[in-house]
């Protein structure tokens, strides 16, 4: 059997060419995958589709032979991407599908946090420069007022449950109102290990919202998660209720699933810098007008968010977390009020010190999910030190926090490109080509000359090497 399908041939890659491809790209079971007849078949005839049934049941080895030949890589760059480090192939073949390799990002510790009078080290696996020395550097600010101080809501996530169809709305409310303890009951059936440990699905909410399709009853579920982040546990008690609710409304129940806007999972930090730490008042003053900058223009809104976020996403990622999730929350929640506005808040108090504060949604976990399987997220939980969900959230706060301190007061005081120059420079240089010493030396001459361009980069390694040839 032959399927017809749109791809490009090797021999001119520009032209789009009608072929047909041989029906055993449909492989059905890891045993009949013919893997030596779609190389030699298939791909090497039609090497530039990437419409492959059943590439997911292929070894990772497999997979990446077809990769190999599809994108041209060289055995030198395959190696590369097989050698997984400390994430070995098969665990990560567990993780997620079609697995060809893993990325190793370099994972740094933030010092001198203390929170809630505790010394804190904080692991941050992170792409860009200067973030880790910003949070380091604002915690020691920080320090000198006594640190960060926070607080949590308990761990609630919020499921929601979309109903349609329904003829009597504001009466279908009622009812699913009146069945809380029938939904709350069905809920909790599907983890019991959750409700033993004093979670599980405590309260439910009903609203009716009004859509370009008509009214629609959404009915919210409220989930002690305890020490996990609880999607599992949420997606799974939203599916279980909808039978219940679909047969006290009348109505059609479509979507089941947690929401990111975890309202109800909220994390608070807050602390006191002493102006002399910052810098002066001069420099307080700029924090707090920075901060009311943020807080009326969405467009500075974003950029004040993405610098908390760079500290607190670095800690998920180190940790395994879902951190997409994360920054849904903290952007949805920055945009409650209608107008997209800043996480954070600094002022002056009476004394001429900066007061920070944050509050954001923190829906952490410290079981379930990758944290506890990938040996890295297991070794910078064990770093991080933290007991629970909710010291976890709260540390997260205050690493928001810290790094928005940072931010702000290198914008404030000398600009932010001083503190980035070295570490981005080096990266300019091992990008054009640089190694071993001659990083450095490139580096540290474009930073003089204030020239951090990879055309400059590739001049100076050019001109360091001619000249030790001479
Ligand atoms: C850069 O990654 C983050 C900053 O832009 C944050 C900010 O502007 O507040 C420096």
């Amino acid at each position: 059997m032959l399927r017809k399908t749109v791809l490009l041939t090797k021999a001119n890659q520009n032209r789009e060419k009608r072929c047909e491809v041989p029906q055993l790209l449909k492989l059905k079971s890891r045993a009949n995958i013919s893997f030596i007849r779609i190389m030699k078949g298939a791909v090497e005839n039609l090497r530039r589709t990437s419409c492959v049934s059943g590439f997911y049941k292929l070894s990772p080895k497999e997979r990446l032979q077809f990769v190999k030949e599809f994108a041209e890589l060289s055995d030198e760059e395959c190696a590369l991407l097989q050698d997984t480090g400390s994430l070995p192939l098969d665990l990560a073949d567990r993780m997620i599908e079609n697995v060809v390799g893993a990325i190793p990002v370099p994972l740094g510790v933030a010092v001198n946090f203390l929170v809630n009078k505790r010394d804190y080290l904080v692991p941050m696996a992170i792409e860009e420069p200067s973030v880790v020395a910003a949070a380091s550097y604002a915690a020691k600010m920080a320090r000198d007022g006594g640190g960060f101080y926070t607080s949590s809501t308990p761990p609630i996530m919020i499921g929601q449950i979309q109903t349609v169809g329904i003829t009597d709305p504001n009466a279908a409310r009622m009812r699913v109102i009146q069945s809380k303890e029938e939904i709350l009951k069905k809920a909790n059936e599907q983890d019991p290990v959750l409700v033993s440990v004093g979670g599980g699905a405590k309260d439910l909410e009903a609203k009716i919202i009004n859509t370009s399709r008509g009214a629609m009853l959404i009915t919210e579920l409220h989930v002690d998660c305890r020490d996990a982040m609880g999607a599992n546990a949420v997606n799974t008690m939203t599916e279980a209720v909808s039978p219940i609710i679909e047969k006290t409304t009348g109505g059609h129940v479509c979507l089941r699933i947690i929401s990111n806007l975890a309202t109800k999972r909220l994390a608070r930090a807050w602390c006191i810098v002493p102006k002399k730490s910052v810098g002066g008042e001069e420099v307080v003053d700029g924090i707090v007008s920075a901060s009311a900058f943020a807080s009326a223009d969405p467009y500075r809104a974003a950029t004040h968010n993405k610098g908390i976020l760079n500290g607190i996403t670095g800690v998920i990622i180190a940790t395994c977390n879902d951190h997409r999730a994360i920054e849904a929350g903290a952007h949805a929640y920055a945009a409650r009020n209608g107008q997209y506005a800043a996480l954070s808040t600094w002022e002056k108090n009476e004394d001429g010190d900066l007061v920070g504060s944050i509050e954001l949604p923190m829906a952490v976990g410290l079981i379930g999910g990758a944290v506890r399987t990938h040996p890295i997220a297991k070794i910078a939980v064990k770093i991080l030190g933290v007991k629970t969900a909710n010291e976890f959230a709260e540390v997260l706060a205050a690493v928001g926090l810290a790094q928005n301190l940072g931010a702000l007061r290198a914008l404030t005081h000398e600009g932010i490109q001083r503190g980035h120059m070295s570490l981005h420079a080096r990266n300019i240089a091992v990008a054009a080509g640089a190694a071993g010493e001659l990083i450095d030396l490139v580096a540290e001459k474009m930073v003089q000359e204030r020239k951090i361009r990879m055309d400059r980069a590739k001049e100076l390694i050019d001109q360091i090497k001619a000249s030790r040839k001479t």
